[in-house]
């Protein structure tokens, strides 16, 4: 797939305060002359902040990182976490299209974001909330069909589940990610065959679900307010 950058562009770029300093943190981590090393992780900031990966936030990063800008647009291009059109506030979805979701319902999942969202991906929808793409295979194949939304994944899905999944974040309430048929992670759908013994104590949800709830950023975008900066060489 051709990946361009998006034909309206703002007119510049320039990270918040906290996210400038939690930038020059990060160059800070690699030895002189390998500050290009840092590209990945401030491309990616430079997207939470603004949503999506603009021109001048590419060009800014490598201003910062003493990179052509052919190299810093090779790397926003090349890697498909970047987005280069807008994205919807709320969330974006990536439905994977790959072979077992493809088997198990991912057309009916697609019909849900077109007739929701967008009749096309990388499209706004009227509201400004959302938008979609289909992807490659994102490595959660034993629970097909899946999207990924924000942060984290929602699996085992059904046409009504993710309609009733927008729909609540819509409402501005996120519903708990991982598995949306009852299964606790990946175990068969009938009873397990193997590993038969249920721990006592075992969770309400698997550990990536977990985490998900306890950080509760599936669709919040990082700020610098999650962690401190963690660069005590530079104090
Ligand atoms: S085929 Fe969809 S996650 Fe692998």
């Amino acid at each position: 797939m051709l990946r361009r950058l998006h034909p309206e562009q703002p007119e510049s770029f320039a990270f918040t305060p906290a996210n400038q300093a939690w930038a020059e943190g990060q160059i800070s981590k690699y030895p002189e002359g390998r500050q290009a090393s840092a590209i990945i992780p401030l491309l990616w900031r430079a997207q939470e902040q603004e949503g999506w990966l603009t021109r001048p936030a590419i060009e800014h990063v490598a201003d910062m990182l003493g990179m052509a800008y052919i190299r810093a647009l090779e790397v926003a291009t090349f890697y498909f976490m970047f987005q280069l059109a807008p994205v919807g506030v709320v969330a974006h979805v990536q439905v994977c299209g790959t072979t077992s979701c493809l088997i198990c319902g991912a057309e009916d999942l697609i019909g849900v974001c077109r007739d929701k969202i967008a009749a096309q991906p990388f499209t706004l929808s009227p509201d400004r909330k959302f938008s979609w793409e289909e992807v490659e295979c994102l490595g959660a194949c034993s629970n097909a069909p899946m999207v990924q939304i924000g942060k984290d994944f929602y699996e085992d899905l059904t046409a009504e589940r993710l309609g009733w999944i927008l729909d609540e974040l819509a409402a501005g309430r996120v519903p708990a990610p991982g598995p949306q048929n009852g299964r606790f992670s990946c175990e068969p759908l009938g009873d397990p065959t193997s590993l038969t013994g249920t721990p006592g104590d075992r969770m309400e949800h698997n550990a990536s679900v977990d985490l998900a709830l306890r950080l509760g950023d599936s669709v919040k975008r990082i700020d610098g307010t999650e962690v401190p900066l963690l660069t005590p060489w530079r104090r």
